[in-house]
Formats: C-alpha cells, sequence, structure tokens
C-alpha cells in the first residue's frame, strides 16, 4: 500500500483536527507542519503527538519536499488562494479549508492554477460527510421526496471574541462577509442537496451585533439551474447556540432535518424522526473531517474528481460573492458572475 506525506500549513484550531484524521488513515503520514509562528506549529505537533514532524515557517521549503504529496491549507481565508496555488505549482494535492477565497479572481486563478497541475483537491464542506448529510441523499435518491423543489438551510453560529479565529474573521479584510466567513456551509449544503448549480441570487444583509466589520447576518434567495429555489441563512450575530437547521420540499415529501414524511410511506400521519448525528455543533472535534480527509485519499489513489473540489465548489463561492453583491446593491444578481 502506497502512503502520502502530508503537510498541515496554518497551526490553528482546525489544523490539529486536519493532522488527526490523516494520521488515523494508514494511507497518509504527517511529515510536516507549518505556520507563521514555529511556536504554533510545535504546539500542534506536540497535542497531536507528532512530535517527530518536521516543524516549518517557510512554506516553498515544505513544499520542495519530495516526502511530502499533499498539503492541507489551514491558514485565514485570505491566504488560501496564494497556498493552494504554491502547492499546486509544486504538483501536491491540496485540502483547502473553505472559504476557497474571498473574491472571484482569486477564486478563477486558483482553479487555473489546480487545472493546469492536475492535482486533486477537495474544498473542506466538511458537513458533506455528516451522517444526517448521509441520510438525506438517500432519502433523496431513494424518491421519498420526490422532486425537490424548494431548500432551505440556515446556518446559526453567533461568532465572538471566544471563537478561535475571531480576531481576523471579524475584519473585512480576513473575514469579508458572513457568507464567505462561514454561511458558505449552508451554500454548498444547498447545491448538495439539491444536486444544482445555483443561477441567480437575491440577498439582504444586516449587522444584528457590532462584532463583524461587516453585516453579520446575510440572507440569500435564490434560483437553482434545474428550476428549483433554495433560501440559505448565515447568522454570526445569533445570541444563542449553534444551529444548522435544514429543511427541504419535494413533491412526495418533506424533510425538516431529521425528520420525514413522505407519501411513499402510506398510512403515516405525522413525521418520522430518523436518529442519527445532527450537525449541531461548531466545535472542529464534532466535524467529521476523517471522512473528508480519506475521501481525498480516495481520489488521488483512484485519480477521480471530489464531488466537493475546486472547480465543484467555484458555483457555491460564486453565489456568495454574488449574494454580498446582491445585498450591497440592492439588485438580483445572475451566474456565473463575469
Ligand atoms: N471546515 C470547517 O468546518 C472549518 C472549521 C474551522 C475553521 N475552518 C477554516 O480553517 C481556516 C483556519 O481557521 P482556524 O479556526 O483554524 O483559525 P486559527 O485558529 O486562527 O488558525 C489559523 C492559523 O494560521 C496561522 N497563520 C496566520 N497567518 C499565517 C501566515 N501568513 N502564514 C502561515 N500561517 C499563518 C496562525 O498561526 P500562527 O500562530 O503561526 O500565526 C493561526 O494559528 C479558516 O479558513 C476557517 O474558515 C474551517
Amino acid at each position: 500500500m502506497r502512503t502520502y506525506g502530508v503537510a498541515v500549513h496554518g497551526a490553528g484550531w482546525v489544523a490539529a483536527e486536519h493532522v488527526r484524521a490523516f494520521a488515523a488513515d494508514a494511507r497518509a503520514r504527517v511529515v510536516s507542519i507549518s505556520s507563521r509562528r514555529a511556536e504554533s506549529a510545535e504546539r500542534v505537533a506536540r497535542e497531536t503527538g507528532h512530535a517527530d514532524a518536521l516543524i516549518e515557517t517557510d512554506l516553498d521549503a515544505v513544499l520542495s519536499r519530495d516526502d511530502v504529496d499533499i498539503l492541507a491549507v489551514c491558514t485565514p481565508h485570505d491566504l488560501h488562494p496564494e497556498n493552494t496555488t504554491a502547492a499546486a505549482r509544486a504538483g501536491k494535492h491540496v485540502l483547502i479549508e473553505k472559504p476557497a477565497a474571498l473574491d472571484l479572481a482569486s477564486l478563477r486563478a486558483m482553479r487555473d492554477a489546480v487545472e493546469e497541475a492536475g492535482v486533486r483537491t477537495v474544498v473542506s464542506f466538511v458537513l458533506r460527510w455528516n451522517p444526517l448529510f448521509d441520510v438525506i441523499r438517500a432519502q433523496l435518491s431513494n424518491g421519498a421526496l420526490g422532486r425537490l423543489f424548494m431548500a432551505e438551510v440556515d446556518y446559526v453560529h453567533g461568532l465572538g471574541p471566544w471563537y478561535a479565529q475571531y480576531e481576523w474573521s471579524r475584519t473585512a479584510v480576513q473575514g469579508r462577509s458572513s457568507f464567505l466567513n462561514a454561511g458558505c456551509h449552508a451554500v454548498d449544503a444547498l447545491r448538495y442537496f439539491t444536486d444544482s448549480d445555483i443561477v441567480e441570487v437575491s440577498a439582504y444583509a444586516v449587522s444584528g451585533s457590532d462584532r463583524f466589520e461587516y453585516p453579520g447576518t446575510s440572507v440569500m434567495i435564490c434560483k437553482f439551474a434545474n428550476g428549483a429555489l433554495g433560501k440559505a441563512l448565515s447568522n454570526l450575530d445569533d445570541a444563542a447556540p449553534y444551529k444548522f437547521r435544514i429543511s427541504l420540499y419535494g413533491d412526495e415529501g418533506t424533510m425538516l432535518d431529521n425528520r420525514i414524511f413522505s407519501r411513499t410511506l402510506p398510512g403515516q400521519t405525522d413525521y418520522a424522526e430518523i436518529p442519527t448525528v445532527l450537525p449541531d455543533s461548531g466545535d472542529v472535534s464534532h466535524h467529521p473531517f476523517q471522512g473528508e480527509v480519506s475521501h481525498l485519499l480516495d481520489c488521488i489513489e483512484s485519480g477521480e474528481e471530489s464531488h466537493v473540489s475546486l472547480a465543484n465548489s467555484m458555483n457555491t463561492h460564486e453565489a456568495c460573492i454574488a449574494a454580498d453583491i446582491s445585498a450591497a446593491e440592492g439588485r438580483v444578481v445572475e451566474l456565473p458572475l463575469p
């Protein structure tokens, strides 16, 4: 069995989970942990039991190593494009933390670099490996909901000084907007469930707290290429515990989170609840990174493009950028963006 060398870059909150997830797959070996400050990389190495990993502050030095096959990009959002482009040019496969980029030009440039290099990518919309997502996708594919005509996903996560990345992600330069910073998880979920791309976006935004340099709450209504409608909420101003709410309406049935009512179950008189693991925590230790990381390794081994590759995720990011344009300019925005 071939093993792949992994370098994790940007040693903060999420990096430790990437290290643990790669280390738990026999096909991967964490060889390097790098960051702006060596002490941060050393701390993650220590906490995850990787005292033998190379500790670096220079990403180019990491990428020049032959024993590194994969780069996990865990730096602040604005650095993802340059980190990803550098990795792709060095021939490394890339696990890109979300959001992949904060602006269209960077997003397209990194997509081009990845395409040219022919490396595999996964954008870390990690909820795709949450068990409720599996339940929902199974109900959709077995026809329990019929034709999905309306989908709603709410990302409700009050971010504040208590949150690991708050200091930089609250700024317009590094956090940018509610959807790009975090609510992009909801937009990705909408696309995953509808199995379609967003073609039109209309959005409003409001500041529900004084914690951000941009409106912390934004809501988008969108149209999908397959005719369905969608609604996504990104609420970073919330005063209550984290919630990720999913409502899916089809012509044969409805799913509200893990509750289902379907005409394919004759005699059903009320919603049935399916016991599963809900996406009900904003804590990275609760996120299913194991499934995501093993999926990237599967893609590398098979040569197949991921269902959540950078190319696939372009539409998610364009929709988030379109929502910001729509809210700022008070108009409907069509995708793809010009
Ligand atoms: N998929 C998910 O559900 C999920 C969950 C959490 C986070 N994330 C994403 O992961 C990324 C990191 O988030 P986080 O919560 O881990 O933030 P974080 O705790 O602030 O970690 C980011 C780390 O990057 C390092 N860094 C900053 N500037 C750097 C530079 N120029 N070069 C190299 N390293 C640099 C910092 O370490 P130093 O001490 O070395 O400066 C910092 O510890 C974000 O994009 C976030 O959206 C995704």
